[in-house]
């Protein structure tokens, strides 16, 4: 067995989690997705290279039960697909327990995609629907790492983004949104946690999980410990009274689960909760399912800054059609709802299931043509970024401070018991056995 192999199995990660490439026809890592199929990555086939588990009606059911509500279309959908201990975090809901949400973003642009929006959208279902806390990570210094940008660029496009976030509309009590650049340095907290996990990860296993080579810098190296660390609540002891037992829940794509499973990993030995996780599927690129959307390629993507017309012309231009090459041959043959990007974009935004049940009869039958499903995705995107467009231009720098400022969230934990008492309750309950 290689060194790294070793590693590897110490860590309970297989080899072939290395860089999710596997023996399939896709990959997926933080900074790849490809695949050679029209219909994209074999999400079955990723949940058990990557050891997951698939969210079942069971887990569906569940959620509806313990919260009273239906649950978000993107989970009914299957678009949020996959997880990790969500029953621990439902068990903690119904025994009124609480706990915390813990999302991120890269940011490599001014603007965000509507990929992106995707983990944020999900994020503030569960906020309102758990009626719980969330730290939000704006990972600048990875970006400053990875990309060709300055330490002030990294910053100004953090800042630009948070107000992105921000207009998703996340409870302001509720909330606190961190640039790695601006708040690291003043948390000791956070920080000795991201030594803590420095000192338990060997290079070989970042090198395992995340396929660094020989000359990359060592900032790469060890920046997993970073995104790590705020899956900890002991890493924040502004805003959870310095309480270490605050479980955490991640949404995110399933692109970054690579970071999740060393942070679970690590968790135990640092006396620390691993923290859940609940996994979305990707966005499509306008030219198909085989990658995702890429911020820097812009004729792939969206953006929740483009105009009206730029969202139009981008459909009508790029979106991959599933329909045939000529009217008779769609009304012939009909189109295929499985590679059709508007049709596939529908899924992740139009509300009502009857009437997207309906365009896929239509346009699978032939009867509905190509340029009207993309019409009626104009409208939805148009509508959407619309609104979002306006929300943003009410975000001044003062409400970005607010959110930004590492304070209390309107939640109530009790401090930890004192290690004293502890012990005291301890003998009380032994004398009691006794
Ligand atoms: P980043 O900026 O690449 O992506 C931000 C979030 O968006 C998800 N995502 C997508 N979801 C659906 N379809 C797509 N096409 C798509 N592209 C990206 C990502 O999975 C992510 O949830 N290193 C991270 C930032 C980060 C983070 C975190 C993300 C720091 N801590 C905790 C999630 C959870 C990054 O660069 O994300």
């Amino acid at each position: 067995m290689t060194d790294i192999a070793q590693e590897m199995e110490n860590m309970s990660i297989k080899e072939e989690d290395k860089l999710g490439t596997g023996d399939d026809d896709f990959i997926v890592n933080p900074w790849e997705v490809v695949s050679t199929s029209a219909t994209g990555v074999d999400y079955d086939k990723l949940i058990k290279r990557f050891g997951s588990t698939k969210i079942d009606d069971a887990l569906i059911e569940r959620m509806e039960r313990v919260t009273g509500k239906p649950v978000h279309h993107l989970l009914r959908r299957g678009k949020f697909f996959s997880q990790r201990d969500m029953h621990s975090i439902l068990d903690m809901y119904e025994q009124k327990k609480p706990f915390y949400l813990y999302t991120g973003r890269g940011p490599s642009s001014d603007a965000m995609h509507m990929g992106h929006l995707i983990p944020f959208i999900f994020t503030k279902w569960l906020q309102d629907t758990f009626d719980v806390p969330l730290v939000i990570q704006l990972t600048d210094d990875e970006k400053y790492l990875w990309k060709d940008l300055t330490l002030e660029q990294a910053n100004h496009m953090a800042i630009e983004n948070a107000k992105d976030i921000i207009a998703c509309g996340f409870d302001i009590e509720k909330t606190f949104i961190f640039s790695d650049l601006d708040f690291i340095s003043n948390s000791p907290a956070f920080y000795r946690n991201m030594c803590r996990v420095q000192k338990l990860v060997t290079y070989n296993q970042v090198k395992g999980i995340f396929g660094f080579g020989d000359s990359d810098c060592i900032g790469k190296i060890s920046f997993p410990a970073i995104q790590a660390s705020p899956s900890f609540s002991s890493s924040f002891p502004e805003i959870f009274n310095g309480r270490s037992d605050i479980p955490c829940l991640i949404p995110c794509a399933i692109d970054q689960d690579p970071y999740f499973r060393m942070t679970r990993d690590v968790a135990p030995r640092m006396n620390c909760l691993k923290p859940a996780l609940i996994h979305s599927t990707f966005f499509p690129a306008l030219q198909g399912a085989q990658t995702k959307m890429s911020a820097s390629d812009p004729t792939t993507s969206i953006f929740v800054t483009d105009s009206d017309k730029q969202i139009k012309d981008k459909i009508n231009k790029y979106a991959f059609s599933g329909g045939g090459a000529t009217v008779e041959e769609h009304k012939e043959k009909g189109g295929n709802c499985d590679v059709d990007v508007a049709f596939q974009y529908m899924t992740f935004f139009m509300e009502s299931d009857e009437r997207l049940e309906e365009i896929k009869k239509t346009y699978t039958s032939g009867e509905l043509l190509t340029g009207f499903l993309k019409k009626e995705l104009i409208e939805i995107l148009q509508k959407l970024i619309g609104e979002h467009r306006q929300r943003r231009t009410t975000i001044t720098d003062e409400v970005v401070r607010q959110y930004m400022t590492p304070r209390k969230l309107k939640f109530d934990y009790p401090p930890p018991t004192p290690p004293s008492e502890k012990k005291k309750k301890k003998k009380h309950k032994n004398t009691k056995a006794v």
